[in-house]
């Protein structure tokens, strides 16, 4: 459930890639956001920008931010040192890859895989266990004293319900004890701070999450030893593992069987939605997520050229390219024996970049400004806008001849 709290918000983003001595401008302009709780879907054809935009979300891509600011929880992930980086990936930020034999190690077992996630994040050394006592200590002081424990539990140990409750008993006895100080910190040390053992109970839990049958045994074997559905839901095990905040699965099941493809994305949302993360879809196919996604942002050449709410996107699009995109998409409700249109050409190259509107070689609606000028982006709600020069009022007779006689800029 969407709680309407920007948890990421990535404004004006710039990324350059050199290639030959030349800078290709592969991210435009973006602008997008993700809501607590939320699933966000990122379209797109092939080549769009999608992993590039959401890799270096992360910093994952050797892409130069060239301008603008990816915030994370209001912190700036462009200006973090790798160090500061590190702690957030995997524990705050995880991302599923299209590609489960490329993203996991072949050599190292399943267990090791997911235990090391968790013993890296949930270490803690002695000046990190005083840091936060420290910051407990001053919340319970400012704040209300459960609500503070619970939020100071999630932030640093990410416990599931039952830990939660135990883990809240244990320590506010000890928060009016006499030396509060000492017992939080003796508290880290023997139960917060993760252990082997529990890093394995943890994985094993994780397995069966995932409907993996004789878990113990399981993880102890390699990556091989596994189906490709399987090893997609290992990596979403490997990416769940410390609860992140955010989840970020990049076409997911593109490399699946189209009978288990929706059996995994099912799984993917409703385990997410357990955790209260929020998610960032990332598929070509505009089909998949109408059933997901709360918001849709699609890309063409690097810029988002519509970004709205899944009823703005499918019911309301204003953007021709979005609008193809809708029209290529088989649709079960209709008896209509209408041949599915698939967009005809291809997206421009990164390195020979059109004049103008980057779709305007392959845009019915086409007009001589969009050869010209590239357009701004134009808001229509609060949560719609379009990257478009029929939005331009003047563009009022295009906009009717093409049936967009619905539209109001
Ligand atoms: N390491 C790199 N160096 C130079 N250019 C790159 C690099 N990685 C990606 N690009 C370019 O960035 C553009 C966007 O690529 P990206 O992989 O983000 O597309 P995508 O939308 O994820 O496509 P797909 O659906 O095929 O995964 C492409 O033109 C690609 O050639
Ligand atoms: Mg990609």
């Amino acid at each position: 459930m969407s709680e309407n709290t920007k948890i990421l918000e990535v404004k004006d983003l710039h990324v350059d890639f050199l290639s030959y001595g030349a800078e290709n401008h592969v991210i435009r302009d973006a602008n997008y956001y993700v809501n607590k709780g939320e699933v966000m879907a990122i379209v797109g054809e092939s080549g769009s920008g999608k992993s590039v935009l959401t890799q270096t979300t992360v910093r994952l891509t050797p892409g130069i931010i060239s301008q603008g600011q990816i915030l994370f929880e209001g912190k700036d992930l462009a200006h973090m040192t790798e160090k500061q980086l590190e702690e957030v990936r995997g524990r705050d930020i995880s991302i599923i890859f299209q590609d489960a034999m490329t993203a996991l190690n072949p050599t190292m077992r399943i267990g090791e895989q997911i235990t090391e996630v968790l013993m890296k994040h949930f270490v803690f050394t002695k000046a990190e266990m005083e840091q936060f006592t420290d910051e407990l200590l001053a919340a319970v002081k400012t704040q209300d004293p459960d609500a503070a424990l619970a939020a100071w539990l999630t932030e640093y140990f990410r416990p599931n319900e039952k830990q939660m409750a135990l883990w809240a008993s244990q320590l506010k006895p000890l928060l009016s004890g006499a030396d509060p100080r000492s017992a939080v910190i003796g508290w880290i040390k023997t139960t917060g701070n993760m252990t082997k053992e529990r890093a394995k109970e943890t994985a094993i839990d994780l397995l069966k999450m995932i409907k993996i049958s004789d878990p113990e045994k399981r993880l102890r074997q390699y990556i091989f030893q596994f189906s490709g559905g399987m090893r997609q839901r290992i990596m979403v095990a490997i990416a769940l593992a410390c609860r992140p905040k955010l989840l970020i699965a990049d076409e997911p099941t593109t490399a699946l069987d189209v009978t288990i493809k929706a059996e995994v994305l099912n799984m993917i949302i409703q385990l997410v939605r357990e955790l209260n993360s929020a998610i960032i879809l990332i598929t070509h196919d505009l089909g998949i997520v109408a059933s997901y996604a709360d918001r849709i942002g699609v890309m063409y050449a690097g810029e988002f050229v519509e970004t709205g709410t899944s009823d703005e996107i499918f019911y309301q699009s204003q953007h021709p390219y979005t609008r193809g995109l809708l029209k290529s998409i088989p649709r079960l409700d209709t008896d209509s024996n209408e041949d599915l249109k698939a967009i005809e050409g291809t997206p421009p190259n990164v390195t020979r970049m059109p004049k103008g509107c980057p779709f305007h070689p392959r845009c019915e609606c086409a007009m001589e400004i969009c050869r010209q000028q590239a357009p701004a982006l134009t808001t229509l709600s609060d949560t719609h806008a379009v990257r478009c020069w029929l939005q331009d009022p003047r563009a009022a007779e295009v906009r009717k001849k093409f049936g967009y006689e619905e539209v109001q800029p």
